[in-house]
């Protein structure tokens, strides 16, 4: 018992904590509208004011009519009329303003967010899944997002206005004003109860809807396969059953909320006849007015809703620091350090200039829990050079590339860019040596847009002729020429409208474009014939400046180009002669005639 007892404290506490953290985020974002959250709850402030003072002159209207005493009922009809008019544009500037208010936070946190997750270490945020993370960034950050102006907000306008209609009662009447009050403190203790299982199933609805998200944005990349394979109905019946699963957490929780509702009615329609029939004894003992008892009703509802919306707030915060949590989980991953652009593009500048080398000085590379994918690895890439790593599928080439691209961090040894000016300066690759290369990645990596937007993805200033070139230098143009736009020609996500290899060759033209003095391409051409993959090749050495060309191939008809070929096997990479690699190439590609 006394641990059941520790767990709910160490529960709560936990919970509170994620409510303060949800402040603390919230406000750094808040402050900067400070002005107009006050302005909004003035206004709101002004608005209960004059609703409480109209409910006054609405009484007198009634205890003129009943007792016949019509002096002053104009001014008071007038007045209630008058104040509840002026309610509409109060109202109306107030919404309007936290309208903005809101909507420039929740923009803000979402950019924040984004900006976050893309500066998050790939290697820590590869095991997310997208959906997951744009569940995150879309719907946790809405939900935090003005939480603090909204509780806020409810809070203090709430209390003013429970306090205030209280304070009117106590004035007519002190024992009606203690019974309104009866089924108060019942409610504190629920949600003190309710707290741990507000939290669970917040997480739990949370946690099932990035599921949702995750499976539908999978599905959706992939629906030709789903088509191919004929298999659209297994994917709904599978969606079905995840929904089943948020359908019943929410149903169950339903229940409990359903029981606390039900038990809070009770004791509302208890506490509300005990109000009524005091107030009828009142009336029937000459004690108060019809416009008091009217005014009473009026108040006491107002009162109760005040303190319900009060305390309706805990689900709010609990689910709000709940996302927050997840959000947070995203946003304290490792980032990648920012590097300094103007030394970045000096960097870049000497290496065309004068030249540079890579070595790899006893590296091992492994992702987080993986054993090493290679081991002692010793390379050395000098200017200029070409070249090919080549070995099975699954021994480690795409996983060199991400070395070398600062996307995971050899985990012994060193890797590191030697710039032949200032005295072979060495520079350890990272996040910071990102800057010196182009990547054209395996598979399909075009996006939305026109054929020229995606070579002005990585330099937005590239003229049309400038395009042309690249496109020319990729082997592209051919077909790109003969489309109706040229190369404003639109193609869909994912190359949708172009071949595999059409799209392979754009992505070598975006790599060219950016004119960086290492180029690294993972079977980038591998849906392309030999002819074609050797001429591509052989312009990219053309091209002025210094050059490293890294890529991986299975076709030993392009390593005749190459200065070194490197084989990637049992962890290991050793180099070959010309020889022995055509003997690999010819073993593993079983290929007659491609050599
Ligand atoms: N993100 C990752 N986390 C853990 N292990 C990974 C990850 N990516 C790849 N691996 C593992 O690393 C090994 C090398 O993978 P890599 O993608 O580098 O092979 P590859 O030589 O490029 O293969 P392919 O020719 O099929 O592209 C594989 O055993 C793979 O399972
Ligand atoms: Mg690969």
């Amino acid at each position: 018992m006394p641990n059941m007892k520790n767990k709910k404290e160490i529960i709560n506490r936990q919970i509170l904590r994620e409510i303060i953290a949800t402040f603390k985020w919230n406000y750094q974002y808040t402050k900067r509208y400070s002005g107009r959250i006050v302005l909004c709850l003035l206004l709101g402030l002004i608005a209960t004011g004059l609703s409480l003072v109209s409910s006054v002159a609405f009484k007198f209207v009634i205890d003129s009519v009943v007792g016949k005493n019509l002096s002053g009922v104009r001014t008071a009809f007038a007045a209630t009329i008058l104040l509840s008019l002026c309610n509409i544009p109060i109202n109306s500037l107030s919404s309007r303003i936290s309208l903005r208010v809101n909507i420039r936070i929740t923009n803000s946190m979402i950019a924040d967010a984004f900006q976050a997750i893309l500066n998050t270490r790939w290697e820590d945020i590869s095991v997310y899944q997208t959906g997951d993370l744009l569940n995150r960034l879309h719907s946790d950050v809405r939900t935090v997002s003005g939480i603090v102006v909204s509780t806020l907000n409810s809070v203090l306008l709430s209390s003013a206005m429970m306090f205030g209609a209280f304070a009117v009662i106590v004035y007519y009447d002190p024992t009606f004003a203690f019974l309104s009050l009866l089924s108060a403190p019942f409610l504190g203790i629920i949600y003190k109860l309710m707290m741990k299982r507000i939290h669970a199933f917040s997480m739990e609805t949370k946690k099932i809807d990035s599921e949702l998200m995750s499976f539908n944005a999978e599905s959706l990349k992939n629906i030709q396969i789903l088509k191919a394979f004929a298999i659209e109905p297994f994917r709904v019946y599978n969606l079905r059953r995840v929904q089943s699963r948020y359908e019943k957490v929410n149903m169950d929780f339903n229940k409990i909320s359903l029981i606390v509702s039900a038990f809070m009615g009770v004791l509302g329609m208890f506490t509300n006849y005990a109000c009524y029939a005091w107030g009828i004894y009142r009336l029937w003992t000459g004690g108060i007015t019809f416009g008091t008892m009217t005014l009473f009703l009026q108040l006491s509802s107002i009162f109760r809703s005040s303190f319900s919306s009060i305390t309706g707030i805990v689900p709010g915060l609990v689910s709000a620091s709940t996302s927050t949590s997840r959000i947070m989980e995203v946003m304290r991953l490792n980032r990648d350090e920012q590097p300094d652009v103007e030394s970045s593009r000096k960097t870049t500048e000497n290496c065309l200039r004068y030249g540079a080398e890579i070595a790899f000085e006893n590296v091992e590379v492994k992702y987080k829990n993986s054993d090493a994918i290679v081991e002692n690895v010793h390379m050395l890439f000098d200017r200029n050079d070409t070249v090919a790593l080549i070995g099975s599928s699954g021994s480690g080439k795409t996983t060199i590339f991400r070395a070398l691209l600062g996307l995971i961090r050899p985990s012994g040894g060193k890797i590191c860019v030697r710039i032949k000016a200032d005295g072979s300066r060495e520079i350890p690759v990272s996040e910071h040596t990102r800057s010196l290369f182009a990547y054209v990645p395996q598979g399909n990596t075009v996006f939305s847009g026109t054929i020229a937007d995606n070579l002005r993805t990585v330099k937005p200033d590239a003229s049309d002729p400038e395009i042309v070139d690249a496109l020319k230098a990729a082997c592209a143009y051919d077909f790109v020429a003969e489309m109706e736009n040229g190369i404003n020609t639109y193609v869909g996500e994912n190359g949708i409208g172009i071949s595999e290899g059409q799209a392979q060759r754009i992505a070598i033209a975006r790599a060219i474009i950016c004119g960086k003095p290492i180029i690294l391409f993972d079977e980038a051409t591998s849906s392309l014939d030999i002819e074609t993959e050797r001429n591509i090749l052989q312009n990219v050495k053309n091209t002025k400046g210094n050059r490293i060309c890294i890529f991986s191939t299975h076709r030993f008809g392009v390593l005749e180009i190459c200065d070194k070929v490197y084989h990637v096997a049992d962890h290991s990479i050793r180099p070959l002669t010309l020889a022995e690699a055509r003997k690999i190439c010819t073993e593993t590609q079983n290929r007659p005639g491609e050599d």
